[in-house]
């Protein structure tokens, strides 16, 4: 374990993860980041088990080698796909005083205090759906909550190419949400189980029926996070504080740039790296 304070590592496979950060970085501004996202190796929802969970694995290892102490899998996919080996089996190798947190956990323990008629439907990419994570962990905190699922593949595309509020995504909008209301028509909450979904915010409010209370995790990844820095003190002080956001992506710097701002919200300057 180093004795210098580090930044908090945030993960994602490219550019999602932005959305959690931006509102991590809204409630615990004092902190430093890292983040990285895996932009060459992106979208990791279509991707096997095995492939995610290697992926992750080396970017994790990564964020230890630059020193930090906490990294947070603000990715869905990693997080259903990776989090848990590498927690049970990898940190205890790697170190066990190191910390991998990731997104589902924070969301399942609040997403039933929000649904009256205790049915929830998760929007998610393919790999999240198939992992039945957000379903098994809901289990846990609410047993009685019906869930119901469905993957969303052309979603990330659509924001990704800047077509998320344009009418050609209409069709896809629509298309799943129908799918997941056909399951069960008193479905009152939804979560968007995806980094990229916040940005489709608007269209799924206008296709959801009315009164549909609809999720996005970062403000709930934020809340806990900080929760979790004040139940564990010994974690907390070896964060730094300077305020200081730092961003590398495996891929063009340029496209990094250009993107990122309809994620984050604001400019920034990326680094490359380049994982071998
Ligand atoms: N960040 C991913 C997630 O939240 C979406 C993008 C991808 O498939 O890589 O699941």
């Amino acid at each position: 374990m180093s004795s210098a304070k580090q930044p908090i590592g945030v993960f994602d496979s490219g550019y999602g993860g932005l959305t959690i950060l931006k509102e991590m970085v809204k409630t615990l501004p004092a902190y430093d980041y890292l983040y990285m996202g895996d932009n060459a190796r992106a979208p990791y929802g279509p991707r096997s088990f095995d492939t995610v969970y290697q992926y992750t694995l080396q970017c994790v290892q990564w964020f230890f080698e630059q020193g930090c102490e906490l990294v947070v899998l603000a990715c869905n996919t990693a997080s259903a796909k990776a989090l848990r080996t590498i927690q049970q089996k990898d940190l205890a190798k790697i170190d066990p005083h190191k910390r991998v947190l990731g997104v589902i956990r924070p969301t399942t323990e609040v997403i039933g205090e929000y649904s009256r008629s205790g049915s929830v439907g998760i929007l998610g990419t393919t790999g999240t759906v198939v992992s039945e994570s957000y379903p098994i962990e809901i289990a846990k905190f609410f047993p009685s909550l019906k869930v119901y699922q469905e993957a969303c593949p052309m979603w990330v595309p659509l924001v990704e190419n800047h077509e998320y509020d344009k009418p050609g995504a209409d069709y896809f909008i629509r298309q799943h949400l129908n799918r997941l209301f056909e399951q069960a028509p008193d479905i009152d909450t939804l979560l968007l189980a995806c980094t990229h979904y916040p940005l489709l915010m608007d269209k799924i409010r206008a296709f959801a029926p009315a009164g549909t209370t609809i999720l996005s995790q970062g403000n709930i990844v934020a809340t806990s996070l900080k929760a979790y820095l004040e139940r564990h003190p010994e974690m907390e002080q070896r964060c730094s504080k300077n305020g200081s956001r730092t961003f590398y992506t495996t891929d063009s710097v340029q496209d990094f740039n250009n993107h990122a701002s309809l994620f984050f919200g604001e400019k920034l300057e990326s680094k490359h790296l380049e994982l071998l």
